[in-house]
């Protein structure tokens, strides 16, 4: 049975997730995910989902992609949450959500991945960051059985504590999150490439006079400050002391080609 990923990523964890599980599943074509303004008809037995959480819950472009999703009632539909060890109860509010759609999401699973959440410090020590790959590696290949099998595995619900002490947080920021680019800056380090502009996966980065301009319609992924080339771009009072990150198998390419696959 063929499967479809659709992947949504700004630092490359979950691009990096979605490509070893195809290898595993063989028959899996990887896509990123678009950025739906009206409906879209799907006609595959088998969809995975594979997105980070952002804030402890879902990301909006994630949102949209699930309001305008329709596909058979008998689809197949998986879906992974790249996480930095906090996923909360991110892969229940999607099981939630796709339910009001109707539609079952069958499988749900968390992946600790390096932290790309910068304002908050660095992806750790690069022993930590190649074991969570490994770890990684080893579920991808017991998640992919699960799904040949096309097991009713149950959906990751997170840890209590996290859903008690931070799901609250997430409803009361995501309206706010396309004006949290207010907190970018740039330093003098930047040398007006334009980067930043292209792999930006919502369009919110301007060149204007030949510096980035931010138009209040961010995702919050952080891609933009991640692959700036020169570490330019900051957020906030911190990211000046930390390393960028981003998945080490994952190209600058690959986040253009998302951001291009998203303009449609
Ligand atoms: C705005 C933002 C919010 C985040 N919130 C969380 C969170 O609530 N819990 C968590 O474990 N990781 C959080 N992270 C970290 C990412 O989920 C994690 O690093 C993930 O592996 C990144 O995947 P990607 O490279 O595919 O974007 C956040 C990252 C960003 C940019
Ligand atoms: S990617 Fe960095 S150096 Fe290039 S224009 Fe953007 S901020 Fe400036
Ligand atoms: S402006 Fe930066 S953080 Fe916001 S969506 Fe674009 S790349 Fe992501």
């Amino acid at each position: 049975m063929a499967t479809k990923l659709y992947v949504y990523t700004g630092t490359g964890n979950s691009l990096w997730i979605a490509r070893q599980l195809a290898l595993e599943l063989k028959e899996a074509t990887i896509q990123f995910i678009p950025n739906l303004s009206r409906d879209l008809k799907m006609e595959v037995d088998r969809i995975g989902i594979i997105f980070p959480v952002h804030i402890w819950g879902l990301p909006g472009h994630v949102v949209r992609f699930i309001h305008h999703l329709q596909a058979k009632p008998e689809t197949y539909f998986f879906a992974l949450a790249v996480n930095a060890s906090q996923p909360a109860a991110t892969l229940m509010q999607l099981k939630k959500l796709m339910s009001t759609q109707g539609q079952s999401l069958a499988l749900g699973c968390s992946f600790a991945m390096p932290s790309n959440y910068t304002p908050w410090g660095g992806p750790g020590p690069v022993e930590t960051q190649q074991r969570l790959y490994r770890e990684a590696q080893e579920k991808i290949k017991a998640v992919a059985r699960a799904i040949l099998r096309d097991g009713r595995e149950k959906v990751d619900r997170g840890p209590l504590w996290q859903n008690i002490v931070f799901s609250w947080i997430y409803r009361m920021s995501f309206r706010s999150v396309p004006k949290m680019d207010k907190k970018f800056w740039l330093d003098d380090k930047c040398n007006d490439c334009g980067i930043c502009s292209k792999v930006c996966p919502a369009g919110n980065i301007e060149m204007i006079h030949e510096k980035p301009t931010w138009l209040h319609r961010c995702e919050q992924c952080l891609a933009c400050l991640q692959w700036c080339p020169q570490e330019a771009i900051q957020y906030g009072k911190k990211t000046v002391k930390y390393p960028r990150y981003h998945h080490p198998e994952v190209l600058l390419k690959d986040m253009i080609d998302q951001a291009k696959a998203n303009k449609g």
